[in-house]
């Protein structure tokens, strides 16, 4: 369930097919980083490079070339090293970058600096990542500079720099079958976590416990790396946003907050869900609940091709105002009160973002000034939420450092969305009917 050879060389052939003519990209593999002296962090591929290439190795750089006779893609790479490679692992080589990954042509990174400006010679435009990478910046101009040193013997140096970003990053905002196919497991995988860390829960047990269980059934199913890191807050913790401390005891009485989402060969899930500490509700918990839930199914409703990305926010935005009005929190007339912005202080996010390769993935949502228009393939988060602070003294002490917040992966067809994420409760009774089987089967251990 990875992105076939196939489709990364359809990838490139598209985005070539969008560029101007006489032109080259160039995309750099993301670099190492180092974490503490001389370990570094896991490893994680530009999603850009890897998009474009599928091609998992740092100190590595794509260039695309169309109509370069001898081949349109071109990677350099590390040399294969048998004595590195006793240390490090496995490198495919300029050789492998053929073989197993398409490239046309291949060379050493080493020599990058002689082959590059050959390659962007006659060039009239050049393609990449404007600004991503002040490092990679200096060196497109190092190469472009080789050129220009040489314009007194006939070279011509491109003239023209173009942001990369604008073509690629549309292609990848639509998914295709194969990436919605790994996105659906991943959304498996993560609510199947979830369900776990609802069935682990109790009183007494710190967040960073549910943290671990989630992280257990992610690395069990091949996903050794959550997507982002995950956030568990019990009580008034849900009440910050990207609280990832997770270092509390879990009270009796309190909700908790668990927004979580594996990476699964590089995509990413999503998914937030917000339930009661010891399984019940207590009825201030269960009218806010209400509210989000019934803020979600509104924000559902608008999701198909030819609304705007704006119409489920503006959805929720209504749905929690009412539902403020309702309980109390709020007091006036609800299309002032959304006209004032007056629930910006229990709602201060958006509706949902983009979701890929990257959580926040990358895609425009708006054009030429107007809210972009939904359309089939786009993979959304659809997350609204409710957050009560502890010292908001305008509503009464039962609703204070109450926080929740729903959220669920989606993808748009041609006549609404599917869900990725459905496998977890959500409803008040499933989730309590859930629980309710915690208190049957308390473990010896706790
Ligand atoms: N987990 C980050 C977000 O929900 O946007
Ligand atoms: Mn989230
Ligand atoms: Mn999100």
């Amino acid at each position: 369930m990875r992105i076939a050879k196939q489709e990364y060389a359809r990838r490139r052939k598209a985005l070539m097919g969008l560029m101007e003519p006489n032109s080259i990209a160039i995309v750099p593999a993301a670099p190492e980083r180092t974490r503490s002296r001389d370990t570094d962090y896991p490893y994680r591929q530009d999603s850009d490079f890897m998009y474009l290439s599928g091609f998992p190795e740092p100190e590595a750089v794509l260039a695309l070339v169309p109509g370069r006779e001898h081949g349109e893609v071109v990677l350099f790479c590390r040399e294969r090293n048998p004595e590195r490679e006793i240390w490090d692992g496995h490198r495919a080589g300029p050789e492998g970058a053929c073989a197993l990954y398409g490239a046309d042509d291949a060379f050493p990174i080493d020599d990058i600096d002689e082959i590059l400006p050959g390659l962007l010679e006659g060039r009239e435009r050049v393609y990449y990542g404007m600004g991503k990478d002040r490092d990679f910046d200096a060196q497109v101009m190092d190469w472009v500079n080789t050129i220009r040193a040489k314009v007194r013997s006939g070279a011509t140096p491109p003239g023209e720099f173009l942001d990369l970003s604008h073509l690629l990053h549309d292609m990848r905002l639509f998914k295709s079958a194969a990436e919605i196919k790994v996105m659906r497991t991943a959304g498996e995988i993560s609510a199947q976590a979830h369900i776990r860390a609802m069935r682990y829960c109790r009183p007494g047990v710190m967040e960073y416990q549910l943290e671990a269980e989630i992280q257990h059934e992610f690395a069990m199913h091949g996903a050794r790396h959550p997507a982002y890191s995950s956030i568990v807050g019990g009580g008034k913790n849900a009440c910050i946003l990207h609280y990832i401390e997770n270092s509390a005891p879990l009270k009796d009485g309190d909700l908790v907050l668990i927004d979580a989402g594996c990476e699964l060969n590089g995509y990413a899930a999503d998914i937030t869900r917000t339930f009661p500490v010891s399984g019940r509700f207590s009825p201030e918990q269960r009218a806010l609940y209400e509210v989000v839930y019934g803020a979600q199914q509104a924000a559902f409703d608008t999701l198909k091709p030819g609304n705007h990305w704006n119409a489920p926010h503006e959805a929720s935005v209504r749905a929690i105002t009412e539902g403020l009005v309702a309980l109390g929190l709020l007091e006036g007339e609800v299309d002032a009160l959304i006209e004032a912005e007056a629930y910006r202080p229990f709602y201060m996010h958006r509706i949902g973002h983009w979701l890929g390769m990257d959580v926040h993935d990358v895609g425009d949502y708006k054009i030429g000034g107007q809210w972009r228009v939904l359309e089939p393939g786009m993979v959304m988060t659809v997350e609204p939420g409710i957050y009560v602070a502890p010292d908001n003294e305008q509503v009464a002490k039962k609703w204070r450092g109450i926080g929740i917040r729903i959220e669920d992966d989606v993808v748009i067809t041609s006549t609404g969305f599917t869900s990725l994420t459905d496998d977890v409760p959500k409803h008040i009774d499933e989730i309590e009917a859930l629980m309710a089987e915690n208190r049957e089967h308390t473990p010896s251990y706790l």
